[in-house]
Formats: structure tokens, sequence, C-alpha cells
């Protein structure tokens, strides 16, 4: 079934990535009008790790994950992608296979920008490759993180830090707390944690029972910012 999705898109998110940031007025409308629109049904696979990148993405609507496979079938989550977030650029730049598969989490709306366009408009804009380049730091400085996370923290630590992350890209303020719509199921949440799903659950379990956090189906609700952030350090 073709998915529901109409074909509007929030200028305003478009324009904060940093593919666009910088631009003058005409510029970003050229940049944007050479963008296509690709609306993807929940569970619905964009690229596959492995595959050849000729496309970047940014995320206009919904929710994407991004994953890696080890040989043994079992599967990693490397980030929850909302609106504004770019990714699918590394394999255009040193021209090597799709690092991660890129998977629909909700219904999603993303804009394509190909290969072709994507270079010329990075020699012409040096404005935005010193934003591109902000970017990569970025993301290796948090790639970093996480690999020390994972040696250093335990899994509850670990699960405290997924669930601020998570709450800093789609979090919405209540009058309870914050409340994070993540649309995860419990084994996605272990796939992004690195661990197994009794584990993560345990943890989440306890959390709950300490008042920290609410169980709300595919959402959780943090009522104690301030003590989940510090089990997250
Ligand atoms: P590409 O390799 O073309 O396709 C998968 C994309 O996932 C990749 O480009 C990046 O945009 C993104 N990606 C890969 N590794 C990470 C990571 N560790 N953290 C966040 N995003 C990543």
């Amino acid at each position: 079934m073709a998915p529901r999705l109409n074909d509007q898109v929030d200028e305003a998110i478009v324009r904060r990535t940093p593919l666009f940031s910088g631009l003058d007025e005409a510029a970003a409308a050229s940049l944007r009008a050479s963008m296509n629109l690709v609306k993807l049904r929940k569970g619905q696979v964009l690229f596959r790790e492995g595959d050849d990148g000729d496309h970047l993405y940014i995320v206009a609507s919904g929710k994407v994950k991004l994953g890696t496979k080890a040989s043994d079938g079992r599967e990693n989550l490397l980030m929850i992608l909302g609106p504004g977030d770019m990714f699918g650029e590394l394999s255009l730049f040193d021209s090597g296979p799709r690092t991660a598969s890129a998977i629909a989490v909700t219904d999603s709306k993303v804009l394509a920008l190909g290969q072709e366009r994507v270079f010329p408009w990075v020699r012409e804009h040096p404005e935005v490759s010193l934003q591109l380049l902000a970017r990569l730091a970025s993301r290796l400085r948090r790639t970093n993180e996480v690999v020390g996370d994972l040696v250093f923290s335990d899994v509850p630590g670990r699960v405290a830090k997924a669930l601020i992350d998570l709450s800093v890209k789609f979090g919405a303020k209540r009058e309870e707390g914050l409340f994070v719509n993540h649309d995860l199921t419990q084994e996605e949440l272990a796939q992004l944690v690195g661990a197994s799903r009794e584990t993560v659950n345990k943890a989440l379990a306890d959390f709950a029972q300490r008042g920290w956090i609410r169980l709300e189906g595919r959402s959780v609700m943090i009522l104690d910012y301030v003590r989940l952030l510090k089990r997250g350090r």
C-alpha cells in the first residue's frame, strides 16, 4: 500500500541543516530545487549497509534508524534520526559502500540530493564544506564517546544516556516532565544501547521503580531528568 503522506515539507527544518547554512536566499532556493522528496513507510529500507551510495539525505519528517548487522545476525543501532538530520554523506565523500542501513522507524519523508549535485555545490560554496566538516567532527566526537561508554559504562548507565539523547531530539515538555515519543520497540532500544533486551528492560524497570521515568509503550515520560542525566554520566 502506498504511504498516505502528502508532499508538504517544513522548509524551515530543511534550511537549518548544514548544507544550507550560510547560503543566501537564491543559493538556498536553487539547492532546495534540486532535492527530491522520498516518502518512506514505517519499516521501509532506504538503503542497506554495503550498497553503493550516490545520494545524501535530510530527514524532513518522521524517524529513520541507522544500523549495522554483524556476521552472526546481531544488529546494532548507531543513531535514530529525526527532522533536520542529514545522513548518507560518507559513501559520497569516500566513494566506499554505505557504512550502515537506513530504515524508516515511522512513516517518514526524506529529501535526497544526488552526488552529481553535491560535489559542484561544495566547490562553489566553501562555507558549506566548513559546515559539513563541523558535522563530521561532532559525529566522530560522539562515536568516540559511544565507544568509551561501551568499554567503561554499565548497561543502566548506557540506557540512561540513550534516553537523554532521545529526549534532546524528540522530547516535548509536559507538566509532569519530558515526554519522549521515541517510537522504538524494546528490541530496538536494546540495539541502540548495545545490550540484550533483558538487561535493558531490567534497567528501565529499575528507573521506573525509582520514579525517574514512566514507560508508556513506545514512549517514555522522564520524571526526574537530573537523576537520569547523572546516571548516564
Ligand atoms: P553512508 O555510509 O553513506 O550511509 C550510512 C550513513 O549513516 C553514513 O553515510 C552516515 O551518514 C551515517 N553514519 C554512519 N556511521 C554513523 C555514526 N557512527 N553515527 C551517526 N551516523 C552515522
